[in-house]
């Protein structure tokens, strides 16, 4: 790996919300999961679980549950029949889990982004769910929640950074092809030497 590819692949590596409709097997799956089981986490304790949604009945069923893209309209943002996510990956943490179960929930989340990425697999991080709802089709134990979902797919559209100036509009669009263009600030503008 040179010095630069983890880089182009963190520019490159984006949000996906419309997916080709090509099986996903437990193979890859497994191999996306076992990215985040070597994470860092708070005091090693490994307290995240991971439920993987691959069966074709309980993709529709989490396809009615999660909301994709709120800033552009749901007849934009929401995939349709024959876009839909073909494996999801829900994230549980403890109940009472607070910050420290957040931020490894966060750290993991990002290696099974990449890891699918690299994998050719384009992944969305969801929490604008129904937790009640995921909660019973998953049948997840109570002292558990689901954290954060994952949709993912091979992606059906684009998706590209624009740089952004300081103050502007940072909402993602679509162009008129429905890729997205995602704003991100400046280095500059977030960091401060001193
Ligand atoms: C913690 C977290 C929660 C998110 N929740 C949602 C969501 O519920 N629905 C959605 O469509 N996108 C969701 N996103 C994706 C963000 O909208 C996306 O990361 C952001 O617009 C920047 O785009 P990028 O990931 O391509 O840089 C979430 C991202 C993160 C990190």
């Amino acid at each position: 790996m040179n010095e630069n590819s983890l880089q182009k692949l963190f520019v490159k590596c984006r949000t996906y919300r419309r997916y080709e409709q090509t099986e996903i097997t437990e193979e890859t799956v497994r191999s996306i999961i076992e990215d985040a089981r070597t994470a860092s986490c708070a005091s090693n304790l490994q307290r995240l679980r991971y439920v993987a949604v691959l069966a074709k009945d309980k993709r529709d069923a989490m396809a009615s549950l999660v909301r994709f893209a709120a800033y552009l309209p749901p007849e934009k943002g929401q995939p349709k029949q024959g876009e839909q996510a073909m494996a999801y990956i829900v994230i549980l943490e403890p109940e009472n889990g607070g910050r420290i179960s957040d931020i490894d929930m966060g750290i993991a989340a990002d290696r099974i982004v990449l890891s699918a990425y690299e994998k050719g697999i384009g992944s969305c991080m969801m929490l604008n769910y129904d937790a009640e709802k995921v909660r019973q089709l998953l049948n997840i134990e109570e002292s558990m929640k689901p954290g954060l979902v994952i949709a993912m797919g091979i992606p059906a559209h684009t998706s590209t950074i624009e740089e952004a100036e300081a103050g502007s509009d940072l909402r993602y669009y679509l162009d008129e092809h429905d890729d997205y263009h995602v704003p991100k600030l400046k280095t500059e503008d977030l960091v401060k030497f001193i």
